[in-house]
């Protein structure tokens, strides 16, 4: 994944479902608001990624941002601990 590939996807405004009209933050929402894990989460939520599926490495970008910036329960444990949210 290029660095224009990770860039492009942070304009919430950004169409990234072009044949449902979903945006990338929309995307998003359903990620960190919905509890979305998967491309097959985000597609229930919202459809992208259910019609001609060009855009499912796109989403699948969004999924790994949206992982890294959200640590799992043991990273979020371990900064509580440390005094750091
Ligand atoms: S662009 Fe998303 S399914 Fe076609």
């Amino acid at each position: 994944m290029s660095a224009s590939d990770v860039e492009q996807w942070r304009d919430p405004a950004k169409t990234l479902c072009h044949c449902h009209n979903v945006s990338a933050g929309r995307v998003r929402e359903t990620i960190a608001d919905g509890g979305a894990r998967s491309s097959d989460d985000v597609a229930r939520a919202c459809k992208a990624g259910t019609g001609c599926k060009s855009c499912l490495p796109d989403i699948e970008t969004i999924l790994e941002q949206e992982r890294a910036a959200r640590p799992g329960f043991w990273g979020r444990l371990f900064r509580f601990m440390r005094g750091s949210r």
